[in-house]
Parts: structure tokens; C-alpha cells; sequence
């Protein structure tokens, strides 16, 4: 059975494509087989992935979950992961007549696909891609900024995600996990965020934030390569972004 890692947030911009894209990386690099599901019609992660930079205009992608097709794999990438890759078509998974109901009953299917790990990328909306994709969770990793506006959004998924666990609709076995991206801790204001959360949701929140380091995790995107291949990251910053599976408790 495939272990589910679905990162979400409504919020967007937060680093929910670069935290599963990484997620990804290094699950492979650790020799295990992994799908990369990425929901998200801008195809960020998987252009990351694929470094097929037209990828996001083609159908046939993330859809074909919804599809339950018999054998499905996703598409191999360069990088050693499997594609099944966001494009433009994808809203109308949002916009047809599948509900959560649907989304459940898909689970077993998902879980079921050839992977050790599938790790599912979303779009910054609360709609039936970012639903299913909590609802097929085995860990279910929220990515926020220390700011409010963002954390603002972290209680809207907080409240889908109590919503959607009352209805019974996750696994029952499903973590949910908090992890902060962009944090700058010579801000007293963010770090104080972070202590706050850590203080209450303990054992919930990652204990190790993500630093604000836009100009490197760009550069790495550009060259198509995990941030910690890329040839200007400090050793520790590249072994924090390694270390996420660890971090999350799934390796
Ligand atoms: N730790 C970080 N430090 C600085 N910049 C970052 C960090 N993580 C991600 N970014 C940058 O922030 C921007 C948004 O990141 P990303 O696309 O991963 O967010 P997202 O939540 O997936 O966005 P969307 O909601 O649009 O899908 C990107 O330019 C990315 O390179
Ligand atoms: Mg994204």
C-alpha cells in the first residue's frame, strides 16, 4: 500500500509546490518508488519535476486518478519520479458533479497504485482537488508563513480539515502536520508565531522551520535540480530540505 503525503494550504504562494516537489526528490533519492500527483492546473511542481516547461498545456495528467484507470502509473520523469502531471483542464475536476463522497470512494484505488509514496500537490483553493487529496491522506502537511493574513488561512483548512474528519471522510489512521516555509528568525514577530503554533499544537507543528531563501529556491527551480543539489546551498540549509521526509516521520 502506497503511503499518501497530500500538501495543502488555501493560501497560496506559501510553498506547497516546492515543499512536495522536494518531498518527492528526496523520497526517490532514498531508493523508494514515488508518485508525484500534482493537482494543480499551474503545473509548477511538475515542471520542476519533468523540466518540461510546456507541460501544464497538455491534458491527460492528475485526471487520470479520478478516472480509476486499470494499471495506471504516472509518467517517468528524468529525475527518477513519476509523473502525473497539473495542467490548464484540471479546474474542471472542481467545476463537474464529483464530490467528496467520490473522492472517498477513490481511496483504496489511490493506495493501492505501484508506489512506496505518492506525494500530491495542490491548488490554493478549498475545493473538491484540495478535498480529495486530504481525503486519500495518510499525512496531511499543512505549509504556512509566520504572518497573519496566512495563518488566517491555516484555521480555514484547520476547519475543513475538523469538517471533513467528522464526516469520517479521512483515514483513520491520517497525521496532519504543520510545517513553516519563509521563516526569517531575526524577525521577533515571526519567530513568535512559530513559538506560538509550537506551543499549541504541539507534536503537530515540524519543529524545524523552512528559511525565507527566495533567490536559492529559485535558482534551484530554475535548474531544475532539489535545493540541495544546487551548487550555492550551505550543506545544513540542503539538509533540512533532504531531511522533510524524516521530518514528516514517513521514512
Ligand atoms: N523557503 C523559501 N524562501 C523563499 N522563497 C520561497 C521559499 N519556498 C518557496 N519560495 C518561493 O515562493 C514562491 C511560491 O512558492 P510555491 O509555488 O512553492 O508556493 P505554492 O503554495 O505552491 O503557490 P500556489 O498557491 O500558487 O500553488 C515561489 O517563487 C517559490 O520559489
Ligand atoms: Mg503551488
Amino acid at each position: 500500500m502506497a503511503k499518501v503525503i497530500a500538501v495543502t494550504n488555501q493560501k497560496g504562494g506559501v510553498g506547497k509546490t516546492t515543499v512536495s516537489a522536494h518531498i518527492s526528490f528526496a523520497l526517490q533519492e532514498a531508493g523508494h518508488s514515488v508518485l508525484h500527483v500534482d493537482l494543480d492546473g499551474q503545473g509548477h511542481s511538475s515542471i520542476y519535476i519533468s523540466g518540461d516547461k510546456a507541460i501544464n498545456s497538455r491534458k491527460g495528467g492528475a485526471e487520470r486518478i479520478f478516472d480509476r484507470l486499470e494499471g495506471l502509473r504516472g509518467d517517468a520523469t528524468p529525475c527518477g519520479v513519476d509523473l502525473l502531471h497539473g495542467h490548464l483542464d484540471l479546474g474542471k475536476l472542481d467545476e463537474g458533479e464529483k464530490t467528496s463522497a467520490d473522492a472517498l470512494a477513490l481511496r483504496d484505488y489511490v493506495k493501492s497504485l505501484p508506489y512506496d509514496y505518492i506525494v500530491i500537490d495542490t491548488p490554493p483553493a478549498l475545493q473538491l482537488r484540495q478535498f480529495a487529496a486530504m481525503i486519500w491522506a495518510d499525512v496531511l502537511l499543512v505549509v504556512v508563513e509566520p504572518e497573519e493574513k496566512a495563518l488566517r488561512g491555516f484555521m480555514k483548512v484547520k476547519e475543513v480539515v475538523e469538517l471533513l474528519k467528522s464526516k469520517g471522510l479521512l483515514a483513520a489512521d491520517y497525521k496532519w502536520r504543520i510545517l513553516f516555509n519563509k521563516v526569517d528568525g531575526r524577525i521577533a514577530e515571526q519567530q513568535k508565531v512559530v513559538d506560538g503554533f509550537m506551543e499549541s499544537y504541539k507534536g503537530i507543528v515540524i519543529p524545524v522551520p523552512l528559511a525565507e531563501r527566495k533567490a536559492l529556491i529559485n535558482k534551484a527551480y530554475s535548474a531544475r535540480v532539489p535545493v540541495w543539489k544546487f551548487k550555492d546551498t550551505p550543506k545544513d540549509l540542503g539538509g533540512i530540505w533532504r531531511g522533510l521526509p524524516s521530518l514528516l516521520g514517513v521514512l
